[in-house]
């Protein structure tokens, strides 16, 4: 479905769970979320559902989120049945890979397609840090699982922080010589304060190019990123701008939270429940988002913060 400023509206994230096993420092605050009552979440029928109906209005892609989606029970039969909806071509998932040892092989089986892993360091210390407590070693068996798990196409993330990931972009760089993978970086939103970030911490990803004389900008559409490559490297180098240069005019997706609240933009306070609807209604109130879909959000500054209402783990990215 086109919305009100001619974008074709082809791309359906959903957040399965707000909650995670990790606790990074720019999503979530360290004590977690309140768990919502188990009532005030969408059911795997309502999420089906929600697919149904946004394949209806020509959504053609999903990428599953969270939290941690992988942390979710039935996650691998709620992939199975979105890959199993008629109109929809691909099955993606976010993930911080820790549970990809046990899960990439079930997950590639029932249809997911491509994977995005988190991954802001490669030294343990700092690793432990920015997560507050996880394993980088975890992480890493993660990647490994999904690169044996065959999956068409595996992106890395990092959220670029001053003073903190600054010094390694060379090394995260290299992972796209080593690794079948690309390395995307992107520019910190300010969602969630938990005190950690001053505004030196909030770097735009020219940065990244200027540690990187080498790299060629790629033709290919990529998507939010705009892409690169390092010579003889098998992956790319993603740059995500959502501060410096912001992507809202080519935006082509809709949220849908996990307590099934439709979010026409990621950093707008608007949000729609589908909780307890029928397949119609359902569609109507998906027709009604993508209508209120506002043309941008807005500046975006360390002091001009998202208006989400919601921390990142809550709507998933
Ligand atoms: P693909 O293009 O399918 O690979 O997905 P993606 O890059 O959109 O997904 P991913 O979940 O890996 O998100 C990467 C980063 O982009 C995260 O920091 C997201 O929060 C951010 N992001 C994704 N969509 C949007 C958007 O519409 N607006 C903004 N500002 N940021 C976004
Ligand atoms: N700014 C930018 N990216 C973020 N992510 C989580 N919080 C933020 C933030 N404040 C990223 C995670 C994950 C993706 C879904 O969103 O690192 O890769
Ligand atoms: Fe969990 Fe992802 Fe948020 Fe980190 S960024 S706390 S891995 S939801």
């Amino acid at each position: 479905m086109i919305d009100p400023m001619g974008r074709n509206i082809t791309y359906l994230r959903i957040s399965v769970t707000e909650l995670c096993n990790l606790r990074c420092r720019y999503c979530m605050p360290a004590d977690g979320v309140c768990k919502k009552r188990h009532d005030q979440m969408l059911t795997e029928e309502e999420l089906i559902r929600a697919v149904e109906a946004a394949a209806s209005l020509g959504i053609t892609k999903l990428r599953i989120t969270g939290g941690e989606p992988l942390i979710k029970k039935n996650i691998v039969s709620i992939c199975r049945r979105a890959a199993a909806v008629p109109g929809i071509g691909e099955v993606c998932l976010t993930t911080n890979g820790l549970l990809l040892p046990e899960l990439a092989v079930p997950l590639r089986e029932a249809g997911v397609r491509r994977i995005n892993l988190s991954l802001d360091t490669l030294d343990p210390e700092k690793y432990a840090y920015i997560t507050r407590g996880g394993s980088l070693e975890q992480a890493l068996a993660g990647l490994q699982a999904a690169l044996d798990a065959g999956f068409d196409k595996i992106k890395l993330n990092a959220v670029l922080i001053g003073g903190f990931n600054d010094g390694e972009i060379p090394q995260l760089a290299e992972l796209t010589r080593r690794f079948p993978v690309d390395m995307r970086f992107i520019e910190m939103m300010p969602m969630y304060d938990g005190g950690d970030f001053g505004p030196e911490a909030y770097l735009p990803v020219s940065r990244v190019l200027e540690q990187l004389p080498e790299a060629l900008p790629e033709t290919a559409d990529g998507g939010v990123a705009r892409l690169y490559r390092l010579p003889g490297a098998q992956g790319r180098i993603g740059l995500i701008s959502p501060l410096s240069d912001h992507f809202c005019g080519r935006c082509n997706r809709l949220r849908l939270t996990a307590d099934g609240r439709l979010k026409p933009c990621l950093h707008g306070p608007e949000e729609l429940s589908i909780k307890g609807l029928s397949l119609e209604e359902m569609t109507q109130r998906l027709q009604q988002a993508i209508r209120s879909k506002p043309a941008w959000h807005g500046e975006l500054t360390p002091s001009r913060r998202s208006q989400a209402g919601r921390n990142m783990n809550q709507i998933g990215g």
